[in-house]
Order: C-alpha cells, then structure tokens, then sequence
C-alpha cells in the first residue's frame, strides 16, 4: 500500500501551504503592502496620500491604468464613466424577481453576473477593447445597482443617476433622494463615503482578489469574475466583517453597553465560544492596518458633523477599541482593529443601513478586481491557476458488490 502522503512528502513535488500563508500566487504591480510596517501603497503612492489629495475616480484611473491623471485625462475618464452610470432598463424586471428581505449581497451576486447577460459587447476577456468597456461599465454600474437594490428592499421607486453630480454625491443621491424629496449632498458626508470606496478600491490578493484571478483565468466573461468576487467578498471573515462588526456592537448595547464590554472580551477569550472580536485582527497587517487610521479619523468628523459624539453606539465602539489595545491576549496576537471597524460606524451615522455594508465595499473593490484581472490577463505568461491538493483520503481499493457493503 502506498502512503501519498508520504510520497508527497519524499517527493518534494509541490508545496502544502493552507491559507496561502507563504505563497505567492502572481507577480504583481498594482498594490504594496508591509504588514509589519502598516504600510499600504497603491501603484507606490502611499494610501494617506491618496486618502487625503485625490478622489475615487483619480484612484481607479491610478489602479487601472498605473499613473494618476492629468486634468484632460481625468475630465475624459470621468466623463467616460459618467456616461455608463444607467443600467439596462430591463435589469429592473430581473430585480424583481428577488424576495424584498433578500440581503443585498445574494442580491448584488446576481446583478453583476446578469450584466453579461447584457453587454455582449463586452464579454471577451482576452479582447483588450472588451476589458476596457467592461471595466469602464462595471465601475460606473455598481453605484446604480447598489442605490437599486437598496431602494427595492425599501420598495421605493428607484432614482435614475444624475450625471451633473460626481460619482460619489450621485450614488448618495440614488441611495437617499426620493420623487418626494431631493437629497442635498453634504460636502463632509460625501467625502468620508468617497474616502471609504478609496480605502477599500484594492489590497492585492485576498480572498475575493484571488477569487476573481482564478475565475477570470478560465475565460470567462469579466462580468462573471467579478461577480465571483462579490461572492467571495461576503463572508464575515472578509467584506462581511463590517456588518459582522455592526452586529457585534449592538449585540454588546444589547447586553447592557460598555459595562458589559469585560464580560464580552472573556467570552471572544474563550476559544470554546467561538466568537471573535469582529473588525479586529489581519491577515497580513501585524502592526496596525494604515487604513484603520484613516477610517478613525473620518469617523470623528462624520460624527462631529452630525452632533453625533456621544452617540452611544460609537462610544461602545471607543472603549472597546481601548480595552482590546490594552488586553494582553489581544497585545500579545497583535489585534488591531481593522478598517471594517472604523468604516461601519461611518456608514450607519451617514444612514446606510448595516446590511448594505459589504455592498458599498464591493462596489468599492470592483476597479481593483479589475485591475488584478487585467494585470493577469495581459501578462503573455498566464495560465489557468489550478492549485494542486494533498491527497489524504482512502488509498485504491474494490467496490464491492452492494449485498457485501
Ligand atoms: N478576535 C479574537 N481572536 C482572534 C481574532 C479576533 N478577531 N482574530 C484572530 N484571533 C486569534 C486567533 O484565534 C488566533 O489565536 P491563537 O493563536 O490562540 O490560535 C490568533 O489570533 C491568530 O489568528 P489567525 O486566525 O491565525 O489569523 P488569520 O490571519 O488567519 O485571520 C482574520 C485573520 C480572518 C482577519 C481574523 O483576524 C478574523 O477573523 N478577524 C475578524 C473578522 C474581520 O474583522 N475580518 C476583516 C478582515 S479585513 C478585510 O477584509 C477588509
């Protein structure tokens, strides 16, 4: 009988590496991270500078094309996107189809995979001038389809973009402006939500980066990879963490509020309980996670802006991030909080609700999707990414006869 494992071993084939922890999957030349450093670049540009001097659309022209625009580069590409913000008239019909109460990622899912249903025009992954109008279309549909989804859930009629706003002041209007009454951006309100979608825009291969890497390196259409990601992007230990994080805090107020928060931080102790201090924690930034900085600070101007300082949710939200910063068991793991912590409380003083979190960063990410299918897709060296196994299950045997099993 032959041991595979051991075979494996003596062979020296391949490596087991679970979780990636040491692999890397591509070569790259998007996205720059030091974890140990905090330090996170996009196309070398430091996330602070790009956070504080440029907007989101100067970031995915960054992202997409590898060097920020000039002015006549950035009026022609806002212009572009601007002119693909409207989504198929018939994608509303297909919308209906799902319940009211289904939750806006299963629903975001869907959309995004139907746009290929749509744009035939854009379908061909290996046709450079596909990629091109399917990315220009994706980043300029996902604020609609978002702004969609969240007034169907509501069953509000459904507000067509208005290209004289910018992208981030149009898809807040979408989100909150009714046929009753506009919505008047605030300029601080619309800056914290533009500085959330730049933060989130790309951080080399996660889950759903990498997701999207080994759908799109089968050829399928763009539409269909990103709609992997957004998959992807779901779960709580990924996008859904802001949500998750959410979640946790009014479950703690719940409880009883920031007096409960010892007895909250024993049981995430307590490896029996299975529960995890949401929005603390990465997988790559062991220091502190740069964008978490950035998010803390919007979190206050928001919150300054909206009197909403002693708002008692975000105070929980304050002294845990103390008690975590000062517990050993936290210390010792280097937990940090992470963006998702900082950029839930934002979202909900803006007036998102929480089950929309992980949409608004899917919509976020998409250009960075994007831009890591693109990279792969150009490079003359791709091949569809077939990770190998180590094979531990039964070793050859006979069926027999079913009277005899
Ligand atoms: N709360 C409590 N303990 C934690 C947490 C947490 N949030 N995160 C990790 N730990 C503990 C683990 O139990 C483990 O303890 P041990 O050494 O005693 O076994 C140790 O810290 C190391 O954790 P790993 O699971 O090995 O870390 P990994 O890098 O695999 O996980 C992850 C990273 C998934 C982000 C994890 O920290 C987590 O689940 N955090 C909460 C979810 C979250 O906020 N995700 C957002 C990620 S950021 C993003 O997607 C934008």
């Amino acid at each position: 009988v032959v041991d595979i494992r051991k075979l494996y071993a003596q062979t020296g084939m391949f490596t087991y590496d679970p979780g990636f922890m040491s692999t890397a999957s591509c070569q790259s030349t998007i996205t720059y991270i030091d974890g140990d450093k905090g330090e996170l670049l996009y196309r070398g540009y430091p996330i602070e500078q790009l956070a504080t001097s440029c907007d989101y659309l100067e970031t995915c022209y960054l992202l997409l094309y590898g060097e920020l625009p000039n002015p006549q580069q950035k009026t022609d590409f806002v212009n572009r996107v601007t002119n693909h913000t409207m989504v198929n008239e018939q994608m509303q019909f297909f919308l209906r189809g799902f319940r009211r109460d289904a939750h806006p990622m299963a629903v975001m899912t869907g959309l995004v995979g139907a746009l290929s249903a749509f744009y035939h025009d854009s379908t061909d992954i290996n046709n450079p001038e596909h990629r091109e109008i399917s990315a220009i279309r994706l980043i300029a549909k996902m604020p609609t389809l978002v702004a969609m989804a969240y007034k169907y859930s509501m069953g509000q009629p459904y507000m067509y973009p208005q290209n004289k706003l910018g992208y981030t002041s149009n898809f807040m209007r979408m989100m909150f402006a009714t046929p009753c009454e506009e919505y008047e951006p605030n300029d601080v309100l619309v800056r914290a939500m533009d500085r959330i979608f730049i933060l989130h825009a790309d951080h080399e291969q996660n889950a759903s980066t990498s997701t999207v890497r080994l759908c799109g390196s089968s050829g399928t259409n763009p539409f269909a990879a990103i709609a992997a990601g957004v998959a992807c992007l779901w779960g709580p230990a990924h996008g859904g963490a802001n949500e998750a994080a959410l979640n946790m805090l009014e479950d703690i107020q719940k409880m009883g509020g920031v007096a409960k928060i010892g007895e909250f931080v024993s049981k995430v102790k307590d490896k029996n309980s299975g529960i995890k201090l949401m929005g603390f924690g990465h997988r790559v930034y062991k220091n502190y996670d740069p964008r978490a900085k950035l998010m803390r600070e919007t979190c206050h101007e928001v919150l300054d802006t909206l009197g909403l300082g002693n708002d008692p949710l975000f105070k929980l939200a304050m002294a845990l991030e103390k008690v975590a910063l000062e517990d050993e068991y936290f210390v010792s793991r280097k937990l940090y909080p992470n963006v998702d912590f900082y950029s839930g409380i934002v979202q909900r003083a803006i007036g998102i609700p929480v089950s929309l979190f992980t949409a608004i960063f899917a919509l976020a990410r998409t250009v960075g999707w994007i831009a890591q299918l693109n990279e792969m897709i150009a490079d003359p060296e791709y091949k569809i990414g077939r990770p190998r196994q180590l094979y531990v299950g039964a070793t050859k045997r006979d069926v027999q006869p079913i009277d005899k099993r």
